[in-house]
């Protein structure tokens, strides 16, 4: 390189330049990286299941490849910038009709192609485990995800637990639109479709407790369709498993009782059940365990007194559009409601 190109570079406007670029790299890497980690987002990176962590693999592998081609060109074109850069005492060069390259650069790409194929179809179809046949049956309502076990007796909503390193195998269903299921560190979206049964499948390789979501716009609720995928030890799904398949808990303080006895008289029924109780609809979540979950209204709020509380005196305030109505009760009644149900462990 030239001494005038040195001295060009070293002082002025290409110094400036070269500083902004190094300054909006570091920043746009930073937003990158913060954004992937931040917090009570799922993290794709850290992977919970078999299927989840073949795609982070597949997703490296194909970072890696794709940076060296970018590197590649930047190298490239960084060579050409300075060796082709105006002199005044020299003319460029015409090149055309160089079969040679024709062929290189067709080549290069065509094999990078085929390499990235080769990777995704093999991680798919390793993905895609045998049937062991299915545990569960996931359905996606407008906007919420009931989860049932017609081999246990029981439903529930919002919330499910797994045993750790055994293969998880779900049906898929909704009962109104399009939607999908997806625990983003768990394994890939699939989508849940009216009269159409898909499956799910992975295996579950930590314990945790990990949050899913609605992937398929499903109406004006879908941003706040969540539920939470619990992987627990053997004995802690076997307890789990128990008490959902026992019936409501009698209440036991005064407000809960006053609330039990209240629930049969307003029309929550025509929604909700509440097993061992009159309440049998179907419409809306069963409540039978209601107490126990960690949110409420598809995991929009966290389960407490005053979240519920506030969700009873106005749902559509929580979630407008929801198909939960608002029922105009005393402050008092609307007390001893919450005060049973959050009895109902
Ligand atoms: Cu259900 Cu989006």
């Amino acid at each position: 390189m030239s001494r005038r190109y040195h001295e060009r570079f070293r002082s002025g406007p290409w110094k400036r330049f070269a500083r902004c670029a190094l300054v909006l790299c570091t920043v746009a890497c930073a937003a990158l990286l913060l954004a992937a980690c931040a917090g009570g987002q799922p993290d794709v990176l850290r992977p919970g299941g078999t299927g989840a962590e073949q795609i982070r693999t597949l997703a490296l592998q194909i970072t890696i490849i794709l940076s060296a081609v970018l590197l590649t060109v930047w190298v490239l074109l960084a060579v050409v910038i300075i060796k082709g850069r105006h002199r005044p005492e020299s003319k460029a060069s015409q090149t055309r009709g160089n079969i040679g390259i024709e062929i290189v650069w067709t080549i290069i790409p065509a094999v990078i192609v085929t390499v990235l194929l080769i990777l995704t179809v093999r991680t798919t179809l390793s993905i895609a485990l045998p049937d062991p046949g299915a545990q569960f049956t996931a359905v996606g309502h407008q906007w919420w995800f009931e989860f049932d076990f017609p081999k246990e007796g029981f439903k529930t909503a919002n919330e499910v637990y797994v045993p750790v390193d055994r293969p998880v195998s779900i049906d898929l269903k909704s009962t109104d639109v399009i939607h999908s299921f997806w625990v983003p560190q768990m394994g890939g979206k699939v989508d849940m479709n009216p009269g159409h049964v898909n499956h799910v499948r992975f295996v579950p390789i930590k314990t945790g407790t990990y949050l899913g979501e609605c992937a398929e716009f499903c109406g004006m609720q879908h941003g706040r369709m969540r539920f939470l995928f619990v992987v627990t030890t053997a004995a802690e799904y076997s307890a789990w498993v128990h008490n959902q398949q026992q019936p409501a808990r009698q209440p036991t303080g005064a407000e809960a009782v006053a609330g039990g006895q209240l629930i049969p008289t307003i029309a929550c029924g025509g929604c909700h059940a509440i097993r061992g109780t009159a309440m049998k609809g179907t419409f809306g979540p069963d409540l039978t365990h209601f107490g126990g979950r960690r949110g409420i209204a598809a995991y929009s709020l966290l389960n407490t007194p005053q979240n519920l509380l506030a969700w009873l005196q106005d749902p559509q305030k929580v979630k407008p559009g929801c198909k939960m109505p608002l029922i105009p009760l005393p402050l008092l009644e609307q007390q001893q409601l919450v005060a049973y149900l959050e009895e109902l462990k």
